[in-house]
């Protein structure tokens, strides 16, 4: 008996040593099987209980099973220590090494130029509006005075869908659907919805079936503008393009407007630009956009009265002037998504 207990301390000991010296978590499930394990030490050890005496087994029992406790807690702690120290990463951080530089994002040369087109306008209160790029044919051509037979419909062909397999709420007045070939189509909705006065401007995506080449491509961007009040002129539609170019483009700009034909806009111009960059291109003058006073058959097909009111509209093409204000040569090159082109404006 006296042997017996005297074997018990010291390989508590050791096994205790073992399982607290136990480098990793394998290790240690391999010290575990060594002494608690079914073909253990320490469970040889309480197997050879069996043969002890009957008065002597309460006391061994309670020194063992104490033993054995003490065995499993060191077990249960060690692993807890070893599973934190897995959990910390391999190489310490070292704090006092320089950041990574974060590439970060910026915003697309023509976002940028239209920021810059509508805070011009909205200096001198024009609100922005919006519009489908699915839009009819009503609100594209024939409510803006252009109809089914009209020229215009050829030099603004565009993507039609079709309506059979289209959403029936966008259908309306049975008028095909396509995709937008200008902004002029938000004149349109807007005036529908609204009583004037209007002061409105458009910046939107357009279609055409253009063939992309270096000034062309099948989807670019205008901004639309629309001013709707009693005793309007020609003299406010050329004060207000004139403020807003010089705002973008610098105080050199000179606006120059000259006879056109819309069939929305009676009298219509082309307003052409200039300036110092204008003239280092070896140009005189740039045709920046299309622009006039609204026909009265506009007003009529949107239910305003045309001894009433009258109006002015403009419709600027996005690229071309982003394309004049950073000195790039091809439109393509916006749509491409490449940073080395992208990253210097
Ligand atoms: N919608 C014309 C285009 O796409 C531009 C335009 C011309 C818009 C005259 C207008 C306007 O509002 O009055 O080329």
């Amino acid at each position: 008996m006296a042997g017996f207990l005297d074997e018990i301390e010291p390989l508590k000991q050791t096994a205790l040593a073992e399982l607290k010296a136990a480098p990793d978590l394998a290790a240690l499930e391999q010290t575990k099987g060594a002494w608690i394990g079914p073909n253990g030490k320490f469970t040889a050890l309480m197997k050879q209980m069996g043969k002890l005496s009957k008065e002597e087994k309460p006391a061994a029992g309670k020194l063992v099973n104490a033993a054995k406790i003490e065995l499993e807690a060191a077990l249960a702690a060690r692993r807890e220590e070893l599973e934190m120290a897995a959990a910390l990463p391999k190489h310490p951080t070292d704090f006092t090494l320089p950041g990574r530089r974060r590439a970060l994002g910026k915003l697309h040369p023509l976002t940028q130029v239209t920021d810059d087109i509508v805070r011009a306008f909205r200096k001198i209160g024009f609100a922005v509006a919006d519009g489908p790029e699915i839009e009819d044919e009503y609100h594209c051509f024939d409510a803006l005075n252009t109809p089914a037979d009209h020229p215009a419909r050829d030099s603004q062909d565009t993507f039609y869908l079709a309506t059979d397999s289209a959403d029936s709420k966008l259908k309306t007045q049975n008028s095909k659907l396509l995709l937008r070939t200008h902004t002029s189509s938000v004149q349109i909705r807007v005036m529908e919805k609204q009583a004037p006065p209007i002061r409105i401007i458009v910046p939107g995506r357009v279609y055409r079936r253009d063939n992309a080449d270096a000034t062309h491509n099948p989807t670019f961007h205008q901004i639309e503008g629309l001013y709707v009040d009693k005793g309007v002129t020609v003299g406010d539609l050329k004060g207000t393009v004139e403020f807003v170019f010089r705002e973008l483009m610098g105080s050199d700009v000179k606006i120059r407007f000259r006879p056109h034909y819309f069939s929305y806009t009676e009298p219509s111009y082309e307003i052409d630009f200039t300036n110092a960059l204008v003239k280092k291109m070896g140009k005189d003058w740039l045709e920046i956009a299309g622009c006039g006073m609204v026909h009265p058959q506009v007003f009529e097909n949107v239910g305003y009265d045309a001894a009433v009111w009258t109006g002015w509209a403009f419709g600027f093409g996005i690229e071309r002037i982003a394309m004049l204000r950073y000195g790039i040569n091809d439109i393509r090159l916006f749509y491409e998504n490449d940073v080395r082109f992208l990253k210097q404006f």
